[in-house]
């Protein structure tokens, strides 16, 4: 494999090495020259995690072939700023905090480096553009141009140095700009996810994985694959000992497919090799017999009778029913002078954090299997794996490695398992790191939701019934699907007070990629029916729809549908802030004026701009697609 002589600068340094010549500059400095603070995101040119200077030039290294970064100087994060120290850029990330998870922050700090080197006195628009091909999934923008510009000030003497100092702090954190106390090593690049991490005798895993939504395993043939020269183990469900099945509150799920696959992306079988290349050239050797079977892709097509089966366990596909009901639904329908019923719809949605997944496993000198990963639930995960692995819970220890980024996403132990297994059966550790593909094939999504809703009203405002049905895709396995139903239906008539309501969320499992935690954990789903229909019921009473929602919200002392007494609600303070804040328009949404004040009005916020690349101040006013 080491067939290229590659001779460079790299951070001041002559640089001399034999490498592989599938490489790219982004392997080539992490792998051979451990320079980890280049990370990496997308694969495919499109975060920016990956960005480095190639004489001089902002470039990103994951899609430059290491070989034509032959005879060149390149910069990394490493290399900005000396031992210890921290550039003004640095500095200035440190101060504003514009580094979350921090998994974006090397790649935007080169980024923002390379805006001032090429003209010290960018404007924000300029430095705006400059910043387009990098993307930040969770500290906002505003905080990392905020840094930008005390870095440009700094460094022209327009502002004293003593601004990329902390904040004064008084006796109490709240209220105060308190410093991250991880990020100077987020901003330098030092800090180590799990896909950074190496250990000696590192094994690689790359993973097998179903082609069929839904297919019984008749058998796999692994020897070819076993036999492959710097092939370690290879792993199938076989080699489970214990109790096999994760998940959130059904253990529904093996680590790797039993006897039959449920959703294209599955984990088939693992392979831990020398390196990364030979596992996957191992993965092609392994031979598995499907028998496809019928497959089902629609939660509500998933609830007929004679729908294909997705668990033996569930023949309905239900994976959990959340009922609620109070009062008397039928009367309060039967008293109202108006029912309007419509049917919501929300997708599917991908977390996208910058961290693509990532693990590494071994057994340590007193046979503790060690999983190391950037878990969301280490606690949970660690009884689990006990149970899969049959091991007393004191034999397993679960670290978390920083989390570049989660969102829900990383709650699920869907390869720590596998992890594991390898690290026990070949004595050595084992690393898994995932490409953006595989995190975007085989991981849990945001539940897709179908939601209908009834709602009787008198002609004063009042709400007098609700009737809530929410239809959600539970995908393959249940994960949290049970828990995003609960929190769906505890939630589902927003913070309105309705005397008769009758909910009912169902999670169907079906053939698609697992649903599981995200943000909000089935509450977006929930108030994007209500808060639609709220709008929908004012218009059709005429109401302007805050007069509308403060005639029917809770206040205080209200009890709720599942039977919770509030003692204080600050609902009418939340409208009244909403409302003054946007510049509303008051009156019925079909009686608005000419001028729509609430939308771009004097004092409300300008539409965002970011990535439209328009630059006012050019002759023709041109516009990029970023
Ligand atoms: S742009 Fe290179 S990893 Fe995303
Ligand atoms: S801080 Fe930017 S992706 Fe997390």
């Amino acid at each position: 494999m080491s067939d290229l002589n590659l001779e460079l600068e790299v951070n001041g340094r002559k640089v001399r090495r034999r490498t592989g010549t599938h490489q790219r500059l982004l392997d080539f400095l992490r792998d051979d020259l451990n320079l980890t603070g280049t990370k990496e995101g997308c694969g495919a040119g499109e975060c920016g995690t990956c960005s480095v200077f190639v004489d001089g030039k902002l470039v990103k290294s994951c899609l430059m072939p290491a070989a034509k970064a032959q005879g060149t100087k390149i910069e990394t994060i490493e290399g900005l700023a000396g031992a210890g120290d921290l550039t003004p850029m640095q500095k200035a990330f440190y101060k504003t905090g514009a580094s979350q998870c921090g998994y974006c922050i090397p790649g935007m700090v080169m980024a923002a480096t390379s805006a001032l080197r090429e003209n010290p006195d960018a404007d924000i628009e300029e430095i705006k553009e400059r910043l387009g091909g990098n993307i930040c999934r969770c500290t906002g923008y505003s905080k990392i141009f905020e840094a930008v510009e005390i870095a440009r000030d700094v460094i022209a003497g327009t502002r004293p140095a003593a601004a990329l100092e902390a904040d004064a702090v008084d006796a109490s954190y709240i209220g105060n700009n308190v410093r991250r106390l991880d990020a100077p090593s987020k901003v330098s690049g030092r800090l180590r996810y799990a896909g950074d991490m190496v250990m000696p005798g590192m094994l690689h895993m790359q993973v097998l994985r179903s082609p069929h939504p839904h297919a019984l395993i008749k058998a796999i043939d692994t020897s070819a694959a076993e036999a492959l020269p710097g092939v370690a183990c290879v792993i199938t469900a076989a080699d489970v000992p214990g109790e096999d099945g994760f998940g959130v509150f059904v253990h529904d799920q093996p680590i790797m497919a039993r006897g039959k696959v449920r959703y294209v992306g599955e984990a088939v079988a693992a392979v831990a090799a020398d390196d990364v290349v030979t596992a996957a050239r191992a993965l092609s050797l392994i031979k598995v017999d499907y028998e496809e079977l019928p497959a089902v892709f629609d939660a509500e097509e998933a609830m007929q009778a004679g729908a294909p089966v997705v668990h033996d366990y569930a023949q309905d596909n239900l994976v959990k029913h959340i009922p609620i009901r109070k009062g008397d639904v039928e009367a309060g329908f039967a008293e109202a002078d108006l029912i309007v019923e419509q049917t919501y719809s929300t997708q599917q949605v991908e977390h996208a954090y910058l961290e693509p997944e990532a693990g590494l496993a071994y057994v340590d000198h007193d046979d503790v299997v060690t999983v190391v990963s950037p878990s969301q639930n280490i606690t949970h995960h660690r009884h689990m794996l006990a149970k899969i692995i049959d091991r007393p819970i004191n034999k397993v220890r679960f670290i978390m490695s920083p989390v570049g980024g989660g969102f829900g996403g990383k709650e699920d132990m869907i390869y720590q398992g596998m992890l594991a297994l390898a690290a026990m059966k070949t004595g050595q550790p084992v690393r898994l790191v995932f490409t953006r593909e595989e995190s975007i094939i085989s991981t849990a999504k945001r539940h897709p939701a179908r939601i209908t809703y009834k709602m009787g009203l008198k002609r004063d405002g009042r709400i007098t019934a609700v009737s809530f049905r929410m239809i959600s895709d539970g995908g393959a396995y249940g994960l949290s699907t049970e828990g995003v139903m609960r929190k769906a239906a505890i939630l589902s008539c927003g913070p309105y007070d309705i005397p008769n309501v009758q909910i009912d969320t169902y999670g169907i499992y079906t053939n698609n990629t697992p649903s599981g935690a995200f943000r909000t954990f089935g509450a977006m789903q929930a108030q994007f029916a209500t808060e639609s229909h709220m709008d929908i019921c004012a218009e059709k009473l005429g109401l302007d729809p805050f007069a509308f929602r403060r005639i029917n919200m809770m206040r205080d002392g209200a009890v709720t549908h599942t039977r919770q007494a509030l003692d204080s609600v600050s609902m009418g303070e939340v409208l009244d802030a909403a409302e003054r804040s946007s510049g509303w328009e008051a009156g019925a949404p079909t009686m608005r004026g000419p001028q729509r004040a609430d939308l771009a009005g004097a004092g409300t916020r300008p539409p965002c701009t970011l990535g439209a690349r328009v630059r006012k101040d050019s002759a023709a006013n041109r516009q990029e697609v970023a």
